[in-house]
């Protein structure tokens, strides 16, 4: 193992001066001279890597107050790829980011949701000195190896930290299940590190392999993170015509919004159409800014409230209430909901106009109980279904339940903030949903959120 890894970093370095010679700028030149010393010193320290055995542990400070609304954290969610390798992110800040992802609320309970009741995560901490892992309990890093394995786990982005995602499989044994709440945790990072200027990415291609993890845990996201090389610039620019009640911003921050999310199992009350089109809005909508930050640096103008692999965005969600169940179009561009070729489209600036489309008349709502894992949503005035309509190969079938999971979790904030409680609930008979939803084989329902009073 160590030999691979000094082979991959010899590589790298060889790779890095070759680079150097195609880099004009002297400020780049200057960069990459300093990472390569840097690489140097870590080859040194990889080679005495060593798995300690008296846990050093780390106890992070109390995270920040946040400024920022949740709304406009959601409308302004975007990815970052390049950052200040050499700006350092502050104590408090990194403590911020891992409480949001996986820390302890005032109540006892995560700032995540645990789906069927196990969190399977675990969430290492790459810094340049060595890995550590975050323990919600103590809200402090736990030293698991020294080293710098920054650029080993994530070679695609460099930064200043990499925070890794990992599947425990002793906790759930569910390969596609388990990315639900990666999913979350991830989408809750994004959230906080926009509200606190630093920027983040998902990386689902990542360095893991040649990482000693324990045989149980997997890893499977990495997300680098610090200050952005390039601030992103927005520009407000909602549509002119809308057929859903447009989404107004709530003077009300992110922690806030965490903290007072309800988990409860019944549900029952009502929910208006100004509701409706919110929550179905922050699951898998378009934001009503631009972003115009430099094309080079990020090619989609108009993020979605979720990142997605490749920008694909396979999901299409489906709202089931006492009128009837509807289909959830985020963009006219999908107007023809039959079609697969609902691709890039958010790399274009044109008008988002979403609306949706009746697919039956009429109280389905016990039907789709009867086909989950939890009959009580029956009672809910609102059960969102996400599917996924898309054949992807079974190896990164996880990616989609990844993104149902960031997409869920921003309907149980949103449905924090309008003061209703929602959960998560297992799609069992596949084709009776897919019936009641008339879909054709193939789609493959993911997740059923009910939201309720
Ligand atoms: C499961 C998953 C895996 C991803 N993997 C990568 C990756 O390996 N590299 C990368 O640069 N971006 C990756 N992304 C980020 C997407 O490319 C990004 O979300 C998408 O292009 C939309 O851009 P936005 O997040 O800026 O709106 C991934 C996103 C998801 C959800």
């Amino acid at each position: 193992m160590k030999k691979i890894v000094y082979f991959n970093q010899i590589f790298f370095l060889t790779f890095l001066l070759i680079s150097v010679g195609s880099i004009t700028s002297i400020g780049d030149c200057n960069l990459i001279r300093d990472i390569i010393a840097e690489d140097v010193q870590s080859i040194a320290l990889i080679n005495q890597v060593q798995n300690i055995t008296n846990k050093t542990e780390i106890f992070l400070p109390d995270p920040i107050s946040v400024d920022m609304s949740y709304r406009t954290a959601i409308m302004t969610r975007c990815s970052v790829r390049r950052f200040n390798y050499f700006e350092s992110i502050e104590d408090e800040k990194l403590s911020t980011i891992l409480w949001v992802a996986y820390g302890i609320r005032d109540d006892g309970s995560r700032t995540v949701h645990s789906f069927e009741g196990s969190h399977s995560t675990v969430i290492y901490v790459f810094r340049d000195d060595a890995v550590y892992t975050y323990h919600p309990k103590n809200h402090s890093l736990i030293l698991f190896q020294t080293g710098n394995l920054r650029r080993i786990v994530n070679w695609q982005h460099i930064a200043p930290i990499q925070i890794g995602l990992v599947w425990d499989s002793n906790k759930n044994d569910d390969a596609n299940y388990s990315s639900i709440e990666l999913g979350e945790i991830s989408q809750d990072i994004y959230l906080m590190a926009n509200a606190i200027g630093l920027g983040i990415v998902t990386s689902g291609l990542t360095g893991f392999d040649e990482i000693d993890l324990p045989e149980h845990h997997i890893g499977r996201i990495v997300m680098p993170l610090g200050y952005p090389q390039t601030e992103p610039v927005f520009e407000y620019n909602p549509n002119l015509i809308s057929f859903l009640p447009r989404v107004q911003d709530v003077d009300i921050d992110l922690k806030t919004v965490i903290e007072g999310r309800k988990i409860k199992t019944s549900f029952n009350g009502d929910v208006d159409k100004k509701d409706l089109g919110q929550l179905l809005w922050a699951s898998y909508g378009f934001s009503y800014y631009l972003d115009i930050t430099d094309i080079t640096t990020n090619e989609v103008e108009r993020h979605r409230t979720v990142p997605s692999a490749s920008c694909v965005y396979p999901l299409v969600y489906f709202a089931i209430t006492s009128n009837g169940i509807f289909r959830y179009v985020p963009h006219v561009l999908h107007l023809n909901p039959y079609s697969d070729n609902q691709f890039y489209s958010s790399n274009w600036d044109l008008p988002v106009l979403s609306f949706l489309i009746p697919v039956g008349g009429g109280d389905f709502r016990e039907e789709i109980a009867q086909a989950s894992s939890q009959y009580d949503i029956a009672s809910a005035p609102l059960i969102i279904v996400s599917t996924l309509q898309f054949s992807s190969p079974s190896d990164i079938q996880w990616y989609w339940y990844f993104e149902a999971g960031a997409s869920a979790n921003n309907v149980m904030l949103e449905s924090t903030l309008l003061n209703f409680h929602a959960g998560m609930v297992k799609p069992i008979d596949m084709q009776s949903i897919n019936s009641l939803l008339r879909l054709y084989a193939g789609y493959l329902p993911l997740l059923i959120i009910p939201v309720g009073e």
